[in-house]
C-alpha cells in the first residue's frame, strides 16, 4: 500500500519533505504540490512527479490526496489544518501547530468533536527522532548520571530570516526548545522566565540573544540561550547533569580537520543536515502508522497546544520585563499525550 502525500508549502521545508518522502521513506509517494509561488511549487512537482495545485484547498480536496503535509508559513497552519480535519485527512503539520494557544486549543477540540479523539494531527516537532536525542533520553531514563538536575541547552543559527521579531524567536525556533525539554525529562514546564543579555548589533529587528528558563514538574531547571544570529554555524547543544555526571548530545559537526598543527570542525549553514535523520524517521514513523492503522508516534496536537502555551507565557515574562509565569496545564499533558515519550501503537482507525 502507498499512501499519497499532498505538500502544501514548497519552500525550504516543503521541499525537504517532499524529497525525503519521495526517496526516502517507504509506502508514501507525493502526488501533490501547492504554494502561492507557483514556480516554487512547478520546481517540487517536476522533481516528485506530482500535481501542481493553484490552493491548498483544492489539494486537500483531491482525490489523489489521501494525507497532507504543511510547511507552509506559520500563519497559514490553522486554517489549512482545519480543511484536513474537515475532509478526515491525516496530517503532519510543521511547527508550531499555531502560533497562538486560542488557534491550537480550537485545533485539539475540532480534532475532538470530528473524530471523538482519534488523532488526525500530528505535528512535526522532529527532535524526537533525532537519534542523538533518543539516546541521551534513554540515558537518562536508565539513571545513568542519577536523577537529572539541569538542563544546560543552546539553540543558534547563522542568521535570521526577514519578517520575525523578538517574540517569534520564542514561538518560532525557542519552540523546539520548549517540546523537547518537556520530552527529554518527561515532565510539563511548570514556570518560565525570560532574560535578555545585551542585544548583538547585527539584527535590529529582535533582542538577540535570549535565555530562556524552563521549570519542569520534576524540580528540573533548564537554561536555554536562543541566539539567531550567531553566524559561525548552525549549533545545537544540549547537556543534562545530573546527581552523579552528564548527559551531552554529540556537537554537530560535519568535518574535523586536521592541518598545520590545528584541529578545526566545520559546522553546517542550518538544521537540514543535522537533522535529516530525525525529519526521515519521523516522515518514516507518520506513513508506517498511517498504514497499519495504528496511533502516529510522532508528538500530537495535544503536545503542540502544550508547547504553544509554554512560548506564550514566555512572550508574557518578555512583555514584563522576566517576571516568572507560572504555566497552567489543564490536562495531564504528559501521560496524556506523547510527550513521555511512550510510543504505544494504539489501534486507530486514521484512514
Ligand atoms: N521542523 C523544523 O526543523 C523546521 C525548520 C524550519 C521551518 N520549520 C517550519 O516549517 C514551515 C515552513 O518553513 P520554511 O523554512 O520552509 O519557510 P519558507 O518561507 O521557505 O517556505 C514557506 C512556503 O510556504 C508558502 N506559503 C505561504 N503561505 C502559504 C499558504 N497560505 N498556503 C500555501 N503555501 C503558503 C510560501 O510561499 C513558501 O514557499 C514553517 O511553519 C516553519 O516554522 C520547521
Amino acid at each position: 500500500m502507498t499512501v499519497r502525500i499532498g505538500i502544501i508549502g514548497a519552500g525550504i521545508m516543503g521541499t525537504d519533505h517532499a524529497r525525503t518522502l519521495q526517496r526516502s521513506v517507504s509506502g508514501a509517494t507525493v502526488t501533490a504540490v501547492a504554494d502561492p509561488v507557483q514556480d516554487r511549487a512547478r520546481a517540487v512537482a517536476v522533481e516528485t512527479g506530482a500535481r501542481c495545485f493553484s490552493s491548498a484547498e483544492e489539494l486537500i480536496a483531491s482525490p489523489f490526496v489521501d494525507a497532507v503535509l504543511i510547511a507552509s508559513h506559520d500563519s497559514a497552519h490553522a486554517e489549512q489544518v482545519i480543511g484536513c480535519l474537515e475532509h478526515r485527512k491525516p496530517v503532519l503539520c510543521e511547527k508550531p501547530l499555531a502560533p497562538t494557544v486560542r488557534e491550537c486549543q480550537d485545533l485539539v477540540d475540532r480534532q475532538n468533536a470530528i473524530t471523538g479523539g482519534i488523532p488526525l494531527i500530528s505535528v512535526g516537532f522532529m527532535r524526537r527522532f533525532h537519534p542523538g536525542y533518543r539516546e541521551l533520553k534513554a540515558r537518562l531514563e536508565e539513571g545513568v548520571v542519577g536523577q537529572a538536575l539541569m538542563v544546560l541547552s543552546s539553540h543558534r543559527n547563522v542568521t535570521t530570516s526577514p519578517g520575525g521579531d523578538s517574540a517569534s524567536t520564542i514561538t518560532n525556533s525557542g519552540i523546539h526548545e520548549i517540546d523537547i525539554t518537556a520530552w527529554l525529562l518527561n515532565s510539563a514546564i511548570e514556570s518560565v522566565s525570560w532574560h535578555a543579555p545585551r542585544t548583538t548589533a547585527l539584527d535590529s529587528s529582535r533582542q538577540d540573544p535570549q535565555v530562556l528558563h524552563l521549570r519542569t514538574a520534576d524540580g528540573v531547571l533548564t537554561s536555554v540561550d536562543v541566539f539567531l544570529n550567531a553566524r559561525y554555524g548552525y549549533d545545537v547543544r544540549c547537556e543534562v547533569v545530573g546527581e552523579t555526571g552528564t548527559v551531552e548530545l554529540a556537537r554537530p559537526h560535519l568535518t574535523t580537520t586536521s592541518r598545520g598543527l590545528t584541529e578545526s570542525r566545520s559546522y553546517a549553514a542550518d538544521w537540514r543536515p543535522v537533522f535529516a535523520d530525525a525529519y526521515r524517521l519521523q516522515s518514516q514513523a507518520w506513513i508506517d502508522a498511517l498504514i497499519s492503522g495504528t496511533r502516529p508516534p510522532l508528538a500530537t496536537a495535544e503536545d503542540a497546544l502544550a508547547a504553544t502555551r509554554v512560548a506564550q507565557a514566555l512572550v508574557a515574562s518578555m512583555n514584563s520585563g522576566g517576571a516568572t509565569i507560572t504555566i497552567n496545564h489543564p490536562q495531564p499533558t504528559v501521560e496524556g499525550s506523547s510527550a513521555g515519550g511512550k510510543l504505544e501503537r494504539t489501534p486507530t482507525h486514521v484512514r
